[in-house]
């Protein structure tokens, strides 16, 4: 038997998730797939559960499919258990994104103080989670999705007694399908080689079947090569940018290198149609109303509005790769270990790994490009810091991590946005 616990199984991403393992059967061929929520998504689960019920019926897969609100159960003997939770909602992300703008910062679910807040909300409900894993199903890797990816997979690695956890994230994926198309090559030919952090990664060489071709990607990259997901305004990178980094950036990298345009613009959409949370919102009722349709068999088009879009393949590679001991060669958020001499070992780092039935293994990337060596040096201990207040509960802490994030640093108004933060967030926050 090979079971499957995905644990925010009322997300509105689940259909993805659900046809890659439905595209994958025959290599890895799930017998059980059981979706998780809480009370407040039951209505939601139940959609999905039944859309779920009727894409598996139409492949004809002998998948057993069932969903729960109880966690305990679903995870009992689970072989993978994959986590896509946002706690609080949608309503705590856009207070995320909505207050620090109010103040002229970048609002945003990941980045800046937005970010931070989330990592606090978040951590803790993972901790849980991660425990009833080591209780029920001590052998299943946790493939974690939930943001911030790569802060919340560090606090577990260094606090949760379950260590089998893989962060995962669909830009390294985006950003060698868009390289893919930009070379006219096959996606599974590309190769990037990634330094950083998630969300903070640079794409450092590209190789198309072994053949170094990073030069020809970096030329079309200062032609504005756009590869940004749908939650993320893009402005394109300058020609000396590019030219005197070698280096990819992600799109994420619009908020540390073109902050106040990007603030100007985000600012402006804003006013006109709310935070992307308010959008997202809209955008999930429709899906749900599509979701509803007895007549639905397929995840449907309008899904890919969503930034997340296309995750399913990571997540599903990743789990077959571990399952048939594969030993390819994927990107994922998992312990540096050396792989970046200049990063602590218990870093998290996002890297190229080897796939294997014991998990990833990083691939050594070596020395951070001066270029980036500060930025990532400090991203890096801003992140150490958030691990830390999200544990400790500890409002120095907390204060530090803002004041160490480029976007914030302000030290008069970190301490304002946190303090009307930490008062909206209130009741995610046990530990403050
Ligand atoms: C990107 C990121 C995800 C994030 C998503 C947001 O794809 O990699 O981590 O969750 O965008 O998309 P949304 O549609 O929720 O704004
Ligand atoms: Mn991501």
């Amino acid at each position: 038997s090979l079971k499957v616990a995905i644990i925010g199984g009322g997300s509105s991403y689940t259909p993805e998730i659900i046809e890659g393992m439905i595209n994958r059967y025959d290599s890895f061929p799930v017998t059980e797939i059981v979706l998780v929520d809480i009370e407040a998504g039951k209505e939601k689960l139940e959609i999905i559960g039944n859309l779920a019920k009727r894409m598996i019926e139409k492949a004809g897969k002998p998948i057993h499919l069932s969903w729960t609100l109880d966690r305990k159960k679903a995870l009992t003997n689970a072989d993978f258990v994959s986590t896509q939770i946002r706690v609080g909602g949608l309503k705590a992300r856009e207070k995320d994104e909505r207050i620090p703008l109010s103040h002229g910062f970048i609002g945003q679910e990941t980045n800046g103080a937005g970010g931070i807040f989330k990592a606090f909300r978040t951590i803790p409900v993972l901790m849980d989670i991660a425990k009833d894993i080591q209780e029920l199903c001590p052998n299943a890797w946790m493939i974690n999705f939930t943001n911030p990816a790569g802060i919340v997979t560090e606090a577990l690695m260094k606090h949760s007694a379950h260590k089998k956890v893989i962060g995962v994230c669909n830009i390294p994926y985006n950003m060698r399908h868009s390289v893919a198309e930009i070379l006219n090559a096959e996606p599974n030919d590309v190769k990037i080689e990634f330094v950083g952090m998630n969300h903070f990664v640079f794409g450092q060489k590209v190789t198309v079947k072994g053949i170094d071709r990073t030069e020809e990607v970096l030329e079309k990259l200062r032609d504005s090569l756009d590869y940004s997901p749908a939650n993320i305004v893009s402005l394109g990178w300058s020609k000396t940018f590019i030219e005197s980094m070698k280096l990819l950036p992600n799109p994420y990298h619009e908020y540390y290198f073109h902050t106040k345009e990007v603030l100007a613009k985000d600012i402006k959409a804003y006013e006109e149609h709310g935070t992307r949370a308010e959008v997202v919102q809209k955008l999930e009722d429709s899906l749900f109303e599509l979701y509803k349709d007895p007549e639905l068999r397929d995840k449907p088009k309008e899904l890919e509005k969503r930034g997340g879009a296309f995750y399913s393949d990571v997540a599903c590679s990743l789990m077959d790769s571990i399952y048939n001991n594969k030993e390819d060669i994927q990107t994922v958020n998992t312990l540096n270990n050396g792989a970046i001499p200049d990063l602590p070992a218990d870093a998290v780092i996002e890297v190229n790994s080897v796939i294997t039935k014991d998990g990833p293994k990083p691939i050594a990337v070596g020395k951070l490009p001066s270029a980036v060596k500060g930025i990532i040096l400090q991203m890096k201990n801003f992140e150490e810091l958030v691990v830390q207040a999200a544990t400790s509960g500890n409002y120095q802490d907390a204060y530090l991590a803002f004041v160490a994030n480029p976007l914030l640093a302000d030290e008069k108004q970190s301490k304002v946005i946190l303090d009307e933060m930490l008062i909206a967030h209130q009741q995610y926050l046990p530990q403050f």
